[in-house]
């Protein structure tokens, strides 16, 4: 993976793929994890000479135009973008951004760059809109990754979270343009890398949530580095249910009788197994937090915060949950992603970050 460091930046346009996939909805989006990881590739660039940085990124899953028939598209009177949806807008983060990375940013509802040539030459931060309202994001259209590439002397990815998607703006761009790997994707790499090659024993992994076929691959993975693996959520009933058979040094905790959260058993299990290690990772909640089940999330978060030197979190959820216990910050590394991080620790290469070789 080519580096940040050994990219030429003085004086070049910088398309920048930036994690941009939040919920607009959260009235703290200033103190957004992935909002602020983009702050050290962007000091990095500006403080480097770069004339201007394209932040882009996307926000959600934007329902396809009714029509993709280009010449109903072409009609369009109101010269937005084919899937465009206000909720979804880029622009909602213009506010956040601007006070994250402490300098004004112009956005940019259109790729049209011609005019005005301002715009072209003057700004030094640049939003785009939402790339996923031009269906050749999604589906990694050669005619729409130029387009992007005609904006910019050079492309930086910066979006971990994205990673596993082979979208025009994460897989074609870096075919075009001289490219690198940011600043924050470089440490998720490196991070997750060292977990698999050489964490420091005893090392833990908890994997939770739902959707067992996402996580058979992540399981089995994780059990060829780590000492135990303890496997929560709904997992062990799909686990039941499909009759999964799994390495042995994997620990399936028991549910309490509504099937909602780990019970007092598996929450002492799996303390007393936390409680030696070194190294640990997690992705996944132990039960329905969201409807007040969360005494086992609470306990292994506790239990990681209290005795594992080093800690990984991520996905959406758990890392959603933990902020919003304000326990975030006790861990020593929180990944911005959420399948890209189960398909890197399940072992998978993903698409956008050899796109970086
Ligand atoms: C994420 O939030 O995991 C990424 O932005 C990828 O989103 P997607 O699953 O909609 O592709």
């Amino acid at each position: 993976m080519r580096l940040l460091k050994d990219l030429e930046v003085s004086g070049k346009r910088i398309f920048l793929r930036a994690d941009l996939d939040v919920d607009i909805s959260n009235s703290e989006l200033n103190k957004n994890v992935r909002l602020r990881n983009l702050l050290p590739s962007v000091d990095y660039l500006l403080e480097n000479g770069a004339k201007q940085v394209i932040v882009a990124g996307h926000i959600g899953r934007p329902s396809p135009a009714a029509s993709t028939d280009a010449k109903a598209l072409a009609d369009k009177s109101d010269g937005k973008p084919p899937n465009y949806d206000p909720n979804l807008s880029t622009k909602n983060l213009v506010e956040p951004l601007e006070r994250i990375l402490g300098r004004s940013v112009v956005f940019k509802d259109d790729l049209e760059f011609d005019e005005p040539e301002s715009l072209k030459s003057l700004t030094q931060l640049l939003l785009l809109e939402n790339l996923r309202f031009w269906p050749g994001e999604e589906a990694n259209d050669a005619e729409f990754a130029k387009k992007l590439a005609d904006l910019a002397d050079c492309f930086v990815n910066d979006a971990f979270a994205v990673c596993h998607r082979a979208h025009a703006s994460m897989v074609g761009v870096p075919k075009l343009l001289p490219h690198a790997a940011g600043l924050h994707l470089q440490e998720e790499v490196e991070t997750l890398s060292k977990l698999l090659a050489q964490p420091e024993k005893p090392f833990v992994a908890i994997v939770g949530g739902a959707k067992i076929e996402t996580k058979i691959p992540l399981i089995e993975n994780l059990s060829r580095v780590a000492d135990k693996v303890l496997v929560g959520g709904y997992l062990p009933v799909e686990i039941e249910k499909d009759n999964v058979e799994l390495p042995k040094n994997v620990l399936v905790a028991t549910l309490g009788a509504d099937k909602k959260d780990i019970d007092e058993v598996s929450v002492k299990k799996f303390s007393d197994v936390i409680a030696q290690a070194k190294t640990a990772v997690w992705n996944g909640p132990m039960g329905l937090y969201e409807d007040g089940f969360e005494k086992g999330t609470v306990a292994v978060a506790e239990a990681l915060i209290e005795y594992a030197k080093y800690s990984v979190v991520g996905g959406g959820e758990t890392s959603d949950f933990l902020a919003s216990k304000k326990l975030l910050d006790s861990f020593s590394f929180v990944s911005s992603g959420g399948g890209a991080m189960l398909e890197f620790l399940s072992g998978k290469t993903l698409p956008a970050i050899a796109a970086l070789e």
